[in-house]
């Protein structure tokens, strides 16, 4: 199956890949898609470039892209000192109070809390676009807003595309305004930041709203063959997934049987709830005791980006280390009632590109 999308980028299949890990990313790309190496978790701008020094050793000469985080809404700016002290104490009580209610052990004291996620921040996703610029990236896409514009300039002179992903055919029809050039359609059953509408329902309006001035890719809900036929059947170019890399066996290199991992493959599609307990904006996630916790009566208000993160952080440290599935904090999105199997990127390929190929010879079948 080839697509517009394959030119544009020299792969073979049109199949985008989200992830945060470079391991999956470069998978990806050895398996003829594009892998999306997302930057918003390297608070250190000297681990990502290591990371890109080692997708550029191990994508086998294939395109590969970088994802960072610039929202259109710029959040609160400031070193991780004093944005800390900007999180409410009565927060921060409420927290210890719910890890201990569920069992949830302190760090041990060789271990250090981090400072949370500073990736959001422009100063931090600035630092990415510099480092990423260095590498020979084929793609940078934004997520929460077009990117602003002298990063799009910088982008196109240094003859990179940029991608941004659309919650609805307005965004996508900004995005092509300020001048990216692929637009993501994101559905409201994606991991991570999502909006309100379905995947159906916003894909057929997004490929409307930018007729021919960009390729749409179909992101959310996607996990198989058929999803992705649908996804070219209401217009799209090519797809971008991203939960299902999370059971991908590349993806838990060095903690196989995580807790985390556990808890995706046990989940079912019902198992996931829209939260601002993440990161201050709206992200799908994995329902667990703990975002239960914070949807119960009498729990705080998330904090806006960035200090709910900074405020969360060490509890998903803590929570990552007890092991236990019922109490892990994870996005993620609808289709983890498919991620049963942990499995190679290379494999998942090739199961998607089949169920494709089958789809569209069932299909044909009724003309
Ligand atoms: C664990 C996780 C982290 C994510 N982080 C980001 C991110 O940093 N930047 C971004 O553009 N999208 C992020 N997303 C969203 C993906 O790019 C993608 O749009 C989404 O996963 C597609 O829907 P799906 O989860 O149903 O495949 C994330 C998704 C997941 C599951």
């Amino acid at each position: 199956m080839r697509t517009a999308l394959c030119e544009k980028f020299g792969i073979e299949h049109p199949i985008v890949g989200f992830t945060p890990s470079e391991h999956v990313a470069a998978a990806i790309s050895r398996a003829g898609g594009l892998g999306v190496l997302g930057c918003v978790r390297f608070n250190d701008p000297a681990e990502l470039d290591r990371a890109l020094h080692w997708m550029d050793e191990n994508t086998g000469g294939r395109p590969y892209g970088v994802d960072v985080v610039m929202p259109a809404k710029i959040p609160t700016e400031g070193t991780s000192v004093d944005l800390a002290a900007m999180v409410p104490p009565e927060h921060r009580e409420f927290v210890e109070r719910t890890l201990t209610e569920l069992g949830v052990p302190p760090l041990p004291s060789e271990e250090r809390a981090g400072n949370g996620v500073l990736g959001w921040l422009h100063s931090v996703a600035r630092s990415h676009v510099d480092i990423a610029l260095k590498h020979p990236i084929a793609l940078i896409a934004n997520a929460l807003g077009s990117p602003p514009p002298d990063v799009l300039a910088r982008a196109h002179d240094a003859g990179v595309p940029v991608a941004a992903l659309a919650g609805t055919a307005e965004h996508a029809r900004r995005h092509v305004d300020a001048g990216v050039d692929v637009v993501v359609a994101q559905g409201y059953e994606a991991g991570g930041h999502t909006g309100e509408i379905a995947t159906m329902v916003l894909l057929p309006e997004v490929v409307d709203a930018v007729g021919d001035r960009a390729p749409v890719l179909a992101a959310g809900g996607i996990g198989t063959g058929r999803q992705v036929a649908a996804a070219l059947a209401l217009g799209a170019t090519g797809v971008w997934m991203g939960s299902a890399w999370l059971t991908a066996s590349e993806y838990s290199l060095g903690m196989p049987d995580s807790a985390t991992q556990r808890a995706l493959l046990a989940a079912t599609s019902s198992d996931t709830v829209r939260s601002r307990i993440y990161t201050g904006k709206p992200a799908r996630l994995l329902k667990t005791r703990w975002t239960q916790a914070w949807a119960a009566p009498g729990a705080p208000d998330p904090l806006p980006m960035p200090l709910q993160n900074i405020l969360v952080s060490e509890a998903h440290q803590r929570m990552a280390r007890a092991d236990d599935p019922a109490a892990v904090a994870m996005p993620v999105g609808q289709i983890v009632g498919r991620m049963n199997q942990v499995r190679p990127v290379a494999e998942l390929m090739s199961a998607l590109l089949t169920e494709l190929d089958d789809t569209l010879t069932r299909l044909d079948r009724l003309r």
